[in-house]
Parts: structure tokens; sequence; C-alpha cells
């Protein structure tokens, strides 16, 4: 009897396969096609982060939100035409700092080797260097992803959460991606950093229920405040408040200290803190700023190579706005 015919074989050969490592990408990627593609992102990256701060949080939820809808493929950054409504135009409120950050890595990337590094390639990496640059944790980002044929907004729908979700939705929503629990509560760290525009919690600063004004879950010097900073947003939209209101430039495991005094922002944010399920993991990250970043640094390359594409599935766009031929 040959070891072909014996199921085991065919497990054991599957098992290198599996999560976190995938099959196809690799650390070294561009070492010989493009050997200063590290290099130029990091540089880049500092520079624009150095200019406008908010660019962290910017990339970071660009290549979360990129990552949720159809994997890591950079089909978030392609514009929408007169044919074909984009990924990007889904209600997602994207700041532009995350676009720019990636068209300038590009831009410089296209002149050092044509047509080499992928712009999912540039997300990823920018988004890791950026998260160092603020303060976080370092991971590695495994190379060779290929840029979608395709970005359509009706792709986005139910894929990405909203601050409006039940913590069940979110835990149907990440679980079905591959998270755990616990890796949810370790994502949703990034919270650390950034900014949330009014609307997203608007709901608990203003006739939240019949007896009261403000959600009771917020603390009330907070409620006071944020009342105050959103009083005009209706005629503003772009009115915003800070994710973490204590340290909000600084990578840190304060987004968790913030919900156990009824600092978090968003209702999803609160619930991290409300729901049995998730609380525990509160707790410990709150306590343990090592070990939150050791989680945040393995869950983000986990991230990283969700349904990522390779080979013919894709292309290396030479724009990362556009297709290379006309496409949807
Ligand atoms: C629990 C699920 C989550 C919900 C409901 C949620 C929801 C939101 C919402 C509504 C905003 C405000 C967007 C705006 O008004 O511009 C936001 C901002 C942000 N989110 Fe999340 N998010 C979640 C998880 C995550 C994860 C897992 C990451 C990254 C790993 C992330 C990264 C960010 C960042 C960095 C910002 C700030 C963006 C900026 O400053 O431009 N979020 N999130
Ligand atoms: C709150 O509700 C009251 C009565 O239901 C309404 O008159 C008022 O305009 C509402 N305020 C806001 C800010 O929506
Ligand atoms: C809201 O509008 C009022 C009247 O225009 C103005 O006095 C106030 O400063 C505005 N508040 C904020 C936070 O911009």
């Amino acid at each position: 009897m040959t070891c072909y015919n014996n199921p085991l074989f065919f497990l054991l050969l599957s098992l290198p396969f599996l999560p976190f490592t995938h099959p196809k990408l690799t650390t070294n990627y561009y070492h010989k096609s493009c050997p200063k593609f590290s290099e130029i992102i990091q540089s880049i990256a500092n520079e624009k982060q150095h200019s406008r701060p908010s660019t962290a949080g910017a990339t970071l939820r660009l290549f979360f939100l990129d990552c949720m809808v159809g994997g890591c493929d950079a089909s978030i950054l392609v514009t929408s035409n007169s044919f074909n409504i984009a990924e990007r135009d889904a209600d997602l409120s994207l700041s532009g700092d995350g676009f720019d950050m990636v068209a300038r890595a590009k831009m410089s990337l296209e002149i050092e080797c044509p047509g080499i590094a992928s712009c999912a390639d540039i997300l990823a990496t920018a988004t890791r260097d950026l998260v160092v640059a603020v303060g976080g944790p370092s991971y590695e980002i495994r190379l060779g992803r290929k840029d979608s044929l395709q970005s359509k907004s009706t792709d986005a729908e139910n894929q990405y959460p909203l601050a409006t979700m039940t913590m069940s939705q979110l835990v149907t929503l990440f679980t079905s991606k591959g998270f755990s629990i616990q890796e949810m509560v370790a994502l949703v760290g990034a919270h650390t950093i950034g900014y949330s525009h009014c609307k997203e919690f608007s709901n608990r600063l203003f006739n939240f229920s019949k007896d009261s004004e403000s959600d009771p879950a917020y603390n009330r010097q907070y409620a006071a405040g944020l009342r105050k900073l959103c009083e005009n947003y209706t005629e503003d939209p772009t009115m915003s408040a800070y994710n973490d209101v204590m340290t909000p430039w600084k990578f840190d495991n304060m987004y968790y200290r913030n919900l156990k005094s009824g600092l978090g922002l968003l209702a999803t944010d609160s619930a991290m803190y409300g729901d049995q399920r998730t609380k525990p993991f509160v707790d410990m990250y709150a306590n343990d700023q090592a070990r939150f970043f050791k989680d945040f640094a393995s869950v983000m390359e986990k991230l990283s190579v969700l349904h990522v594409k390779t080979g013919r599935k894709g292309e290396v766009r030479n724009r990362c706005d556009s297709f290379n031929q006309l496409g949807f």
C-alpha cells in the first residue's frame, strides 16, 4: 500500500497551507526585482505621517476594510467610473490620507522598479510601518499579493463592521472571516488611534432614551464634551472625535483602559466591555500592554494574508486607483 492512498498523507500535506503562512507569499519576494521596496515605503510612510498625523489611522482602517471585503487585494483603492461603483464608495467614510499614502509610495516604486510592486503589498507594508511609527508593535509582512481585477461597492455589503451592530452580529462577522472572539478584541484595539465622525455615535448623545439624553454607558463628563463637540454635526458632517480621547496619537493599550472608564466612543466599543464574551479580553489587554502588542501583531499578520490573490488571479496595477485594462 502506498502512502498516497492514506488519507492521513493528504492531511499532512495540507497542514503547511493552513492560516498565517500563505503558501505563495514570501518575506523576500522583492529581494531581486525591487530591492528597495521596503526602504522606499518606510521612508514615505514616515515622511507622510510626519506632515499628516492622521495618516496612520486612515491607512490602518483602509487596510482592514480592504482585507474584510474580498481579501487584502487593494480592491478598496479603485475609483468608481461611469460603468461601476467601486468598493471605496460603499458608505465607509474613508479618509483621503490613506489613499494618498499608497499613491505616493506607488509613484516612487514605479520609478525605482516599474510594474513590479503590487498595491496590495504596498498597503499592507505601509500599514505595518505606520503602526510602528505611532508606537505600536512590528510584525512580518509576507509579500507577493496581486491586485484585484474587480471592485464593486455591492461586494462590501455585510462584509465590514458597523457601529450599529450588536455583539452577536460582530462575532458572526469576525468568525466568518476566521477570527476568534479574542482576535476580534485584539484587532479592534486599532481604535487606539484615529477618529470617528459624529454621525457614528450621535444616537448615543442626543435623545438616547426617554430616561436619559445620553447613553448612560458613557462617563458623564465625556458625554457632555462629545455633545458640545457634535452640537452642529448635522450642518457640518465633518465633525469628528478621537477614538482614544486620552492618547489619540499613540498606539498603546489605552483603548481598553478607556472602555473600563466609560470612554469608549462607539456603541460597539462600549459593548466590548459590556458583553461577557469580550470583557475578559478587554480586562487582559487593559492590564497588559505587552500581551496586547503581541496579540495585535500576530492577528495583523493573519489579517494581512486574508484571501490574498496570487498568480493569474490578479495583476500588478500600474496605478493603484484603476485596473490596467478597463474592468469592473
Ligand atoms: C468591532 C468592529 C469595528 C467597528 C464597528 C468599527 C467601526 C468604525 C467606525 C464607525 C469608525 C469611524 C469611521 C469614520 O467616521 O470615519 C472607525 C474608525 C476606525 N477604525 Fe474601526 N471598527 C471596527 C474594527 C476595527 C478594526 C478591526 C480596525 C483595524 C484593525 C479598525 C480600525 C479603525 C481605525 C484606525 C479608525 C480611525 C480611522 C481614521 O482615523 O480615519 N476598526 N471604525
Ligand atoms: C429630541 O426629541 C424631542 C421630542 O421627541 C424633539 O423635540 C427634539 O427635537 C429632539 N432633539 C434632537 C436633538 O433630536
Ligand atoms: C455651533 O454653531 C454655533 C452657532 O453657529 C456656534 O456658536 C458654535 O461655536 C458651534 N459649535 C461648534 C462645536 O462648532
